[in-house]
């Protein structure tokens, strides 16, 4: 039976073969942090499905360098955590989501060190505390410069000593099932349906609540911090089935990625700045006192858009970090992870600096949710990097990331415990007819669309905006969504096309957002409009919205 057609509604793709609907009590999309800290938040007794649509191991969380801000120093207090947090955000956090975040934060890490994180220690047991820009204090729990590798294996160990918890990998989730779609009444989502990448074939998953855990689309840029498969699936998902989508033109650029032909995507953590590393240019004079009081240890925009700035000044290809007036012993013990990466690419950073770019590096909007992590739609939660909870506001403060998966997940867990009826019968879902689209037999549209794509929005819709530039972008990507929209209704679906469509969609809503903010605040910096407005205030959009009134 064809009960969607890509003609009719290209939300849906229909499939001749379709196995069995797969149904759990909970189906939660993504395996990092935020992911896995749910997963294991709640009860052993329900049927919970983690899916990654690679490796359990497979976002950004196994990257993470720096660690985990939270106050757990007596020298600490909840006061300086938000305050700082406010100050990054530039006026826009939410400061009752900055509160509970920061409120929980103890418990969260206390978890997280309770599921056997090696985390650094000194002083016999004390836990060693890092500081990154914009903290006022030490208060960033670390593994040396590897947290998110320790956070990553720890929590997918504890996954795997669950019989309760279903890891399904390779499987990349298409599209959100909600009742609207399928004309029922009442908005409620169901589930989703899902490329098995393995098999090839399509399968619808159920739950009585479905969590978005996706992480953030930093891919949509062409220099990224971020693993492959941040293409912000999830953003796109929610997007594609009506939820609010808030401030996505708030796109954090880390300054400091490493400058090297070899060198995808290696980032040198905050943490290098946090204990002495200097800013150089090319002629080893600092630069930063120029820009900021606080130096390098100001907020991440302030850094980026500094070193941006005398880059393009210069006409440099990269600036330079230099730690190496520590003495070796300390680089070494502190930053292995990164030594070792240099050194294999021939620079010893206790010796000399290392060259270092900025890259596209977190989402800070994304799904609007609330402090539990709900959505505006019924049975669908948001979590981590994917979901907008307000903490970040215009500028996420370092390590704060990690932080949310944690309270936020934790969070959704208890949400879902509290109000889901698990004896109620979950809807059944209609399986889909392909018989009208084709293999591909032109790859070459998917992959050169990728490069296009992420190439304008670096040079388009980067650190430094002007109206020109993403006027320009705006009008690229309608033909490219025309363009991939078309490939999507003709054609088997694959993992590349699916995350370029979803891509798409983030780079169109990133612009539009873009377009709308008429002031300077944050990680958004237009040349146009220099300065920050009197008040502050969301850009919030629904794709209904859109389509309702027509350009925006
Ligand atoms: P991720 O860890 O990105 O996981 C996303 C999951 O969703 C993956 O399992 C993926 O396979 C799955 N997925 C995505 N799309 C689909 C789909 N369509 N179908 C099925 N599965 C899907 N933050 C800090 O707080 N401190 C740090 O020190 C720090 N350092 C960082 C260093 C680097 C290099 C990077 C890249 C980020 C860093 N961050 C840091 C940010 C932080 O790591 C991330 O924001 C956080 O890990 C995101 O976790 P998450 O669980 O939301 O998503
Ligand atoms: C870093 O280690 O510099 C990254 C920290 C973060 O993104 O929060």
């Amino acid at each position: 039976m064809r009960l969607y057609s890509a003609g009719i509604d290209s939300y849906f793709r229909c499939f001749i073969r379709m196995k069995q609907t797969q149904v759990y009590d909970v189906l939660i999309i993504g395996s990092g942090a935020a992911g896995l800290t749910l997963a294991l938040s709640l009860p052993d007794t329900l049927r919970i499905a983690v899916i990654s649509k690679e490796t359990l191991d497979a976002g950004s969380t196994r990257w993470a360098q720096g660690g985990v801000a939270g106050v757990l120093d007596k020298e600490d207090s909840t006061e300086a955590h938000v305050n700082d947090t406010l100050i990054a955000g530039a006026g826009l956090c939410n400061e009752a989501a900055v509160r509970f975040t920061v409120e929980h934060s103890a418990e969260a890490l206390q978890w997280l060190i309770d599921q056997g994180v090696p985390f650094t220690r000194e002083n016999g047991d004390q836990l060693h505390m890092t500081r990154e820009g914009g903290h006022s204090v030490r208060r960033i729990i670390h593994a040396a410069d590897a947290t998110g590798l320790a956070i990553s294996d720890t929590l997918v160990k504890r996954a795997k000593e669950r019989p309760n918890l279903t890891l399904l990998q390779d499987y990349i989730a298409i599209d959100l099932i909600t009742r609207e779609k399928l004309g029922m009444t009442g908005q409620a989502c169901i589930g989703g349906y899902f490329l098995n990448n393995r098999s090839g074939e399509v399968e619808a998953i159920t739950a009585h609540a479905t969590v978005l855990a996706t992480g953030g689309a930093s891919k949509v840029y062409l220099y990224t911090s971020n693993p492959d498969g941040t293409s912000g699936d999830g953003i796109a998902m929610a997007w594609r089935a009506g939820c609010r989508v808030a401030n996505m033109e708030f796109n954090q650029f880390h300054p400091t990625c490493l400058y090297h032909q070899q060198a995808k995507s290696f980032l040198i953590t905050e943490a290098v700045r946090g204990e002495g590393g200097h800013l150089l240019l090319p002629d080893g004079s600092r630069f930063m006192h120029h820009f900021d009081s606080r130096e390098e240890l100001a907020p991440r925009d302030v850094v980026a858009r500094a070193i941006d700035h005398e880059m393009k000044r210069l006409g440099a290809d990269c600036l330079y970090l230099d730690i190496s007036h520590k003495p070796a012993d300390f680089i070494r013990s502190h930053f292995p992870t990164i030594y070792e990466r240099c050194l294999e690419l021939g620079i010893d950073m206790t010796r000399e600096p290392i060259p270092v770019v900025p890259a596209a590096h977190y989402t800070c909007g994304g799904v609007v949710t609330d402090n539990n992590g709900r959505t505006d739609i019924a049975r669908l939660y948001a979590i981590g990097e994917t979901a907008s909870t307000g903490l970040h506001g215009a500028n996420r403060l370092a390590s704060n990331s990690l932080l949310e998966c944690l309270v936020y997940g934790r969070a959704a867990a208890e949400h879902i415990m509290a109000t889901t009826d698990f004896s109620a019968e979950v809807e059944t879902v209609p399986c889909w007819d392909a018989s009208q689209v084709t293999d591909s037999d032109e790859d070459v549209v998917i992959s050169h669309n990728w490069d296009e794509l992420r190439r304008f929005m670096w040079d388009y819709v980067g650190i430094v905006r002007t109206n020109k530039r993403l006027l320009r972008a705006k009008h690229r990507v309608e033909l490219l969504r025309q363009e991939i929209q078309e490939f999507y209704s003709h054609h088997k679906v694959t993992h590349d096309l699916l995350e370029l469509r979803n891509l798409v969609d983030v780079a169109d809503i990133i612009i539009r957002s873009a377009l709308r903010r008429k002031e300077s605040r944050g990680l958004h910096y237009s040349r146009d409009y220099p300065d920050a407005l009197p008040r502050a205030f969301d850009i919030v959009l629904t794709s209904k919205y859109i389509k309702e009134l027509g350009e925006i």
